[in-house]
């Protein structure tokens, strides 16, 4: 009652969507071991216990955590400490590889989600070696700070090693739907996925604010990767509770978008999630988004609709998608049930 706004009217939440509400859950999101899986890229050979525990996680919560997962701890101390020095320094040197109107990568500390401002910073990668692609009309080219020193090469080498771990979890979750391991590779022939460094300072009103507003991810899977301050919160499926995701340190935490969704036909969960700030700590994550081509018509597989199960959603164009809600202009694009 009556708190004194210490931050600009652009990062306040209307009040439905403030961050009070926060659960505890004892357990919170699954948690899934893969030291099963053998350390070739082969995932054939998974044990059926694995792709069940897979198969509930993305139906109830549509969120896990994984350990054992094959990143080098060395590599994820490395990219830490690289993104913090990145963040800490002068705005004026962050400015000099600032996201523009001709690039939308680089540094940019003016996010929206939902025409709310987010309390963060943040630092866009294409996350594959090739240094442009086209997202309907949209060119993307890296731009890498000359500071810190070796900020590129680290983040060469985390995007290349969280890229084969995506490309693991995405045939596991193929499985785990009983379909061939490899069966959705096809729409990743064509490199889409990005890395995107956040950085979310502590905030004298954490509870008027969000450092991302609430939300669903458009793509096939995400990888996260957080420090130990803790934030991110997960809207609970079967009670819409927000439950905080306990940070375990060297996890990751899996995330399936809309497009597994709409693939899976409702089968799988593309869950709201949100980051919530605090006054004391920063904190810093690592989403990398693995996202079909552009050109890819996203609709339910034929393998996973019937008669008694017909197609829930009309096929529509993921790069027409992400431009589009990107734009806020979705309703054009008549996609049934998605929300932006
Ligand atoms: C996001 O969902 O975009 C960010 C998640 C996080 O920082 O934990
Ligand atoms: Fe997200």
């Amino acid at each position: 009652m009556g708190q004194t706004v210490l931050v600009d009217q652009a990062f306040v939440q209307p009040q439905e969507h403030r961050p009070k509400t926060v659960v505890s859950d004892a357990d919170g999101i699954p948690l899934i071991d893969l030291s099963p899986l053998s350390s070739d890229s082969d995932v054939t050979s998974a044990p059926e216990t694995l792709l069940a525990q897979v198969e509930a996680a993305c139906r109830d919560w549509g969120f896990f955590q994984v350990i054992n997962h094959g990143v080098s701890p060395e590599l994820l101390r490395k990219a830490e400490a690289a993104q913090r020095e990145f963040f800490a320094l002068p705005d004026e040197e962050k400015r000099k590889v600032r996201q523009d109107e001709q690039n939308a990568l680089g540094y940019y500390e003016a996010e929206h989600t939902k025409n709310v401002r987010d309390w963060k910073e943040v630092f866009d990668i294409i996350a594959h070696e090739q240094e442009e692609i086209d997202v309907v009309g949209l060119v993307l080219r890296n731009k890498w700070p000359l500071v810190p020193l070796g900020f590129r090469e680290t983040f060469e080498e985390y995007a290349k090693s969280v890229e084969k771990l995506a490309f693991r979890l995405l045939e596991l979750i193929a499985l785990s739907l009983n379909l061939p391991s490899k069966k959705l590779n096809i729409f990743f022939e064509k490199a889409n996925s990005l890395l995107r460094l956040n950085y979310y300072r502590p905030c004298p009103n954490p509870d008027l604010v969000l450092g991302v507003g609430c939300h669903r991810d458009p793509g096939a899977l995400t990888v996260l990767y957080q420090d130990n301050t803790g934030g991110l919160d997960v809207k609970r499926q079967f009670d819409g509770e927000w439950i905080r995701v306990k940070p375990i340190a060297d996890a990751f935490i899996i995330n399936v978008g809309d497009t597994f969704q709409v693939w899976s036909n409702d089968k799988y969960t593309s869950a709201e999630h949100r980051v919530s700030v605090n006054s004391e700590k920063d904190r810093i994550s690592i989403p990398f988004f693995l996202q079909p081509a552009s050109c890819t018509n996203v609709r339910p597989l034929e393998e996973l609709t019937d008669e008694k199960n017909p197609a829930k959603y009309n096929e529509y164009s993921y790069g027409e998608f992400i431009r589009a809600r990107k734009d806020g202009n979705l309703k054009k694009l008549e996609v049934q049930n998605i929300q932006i």
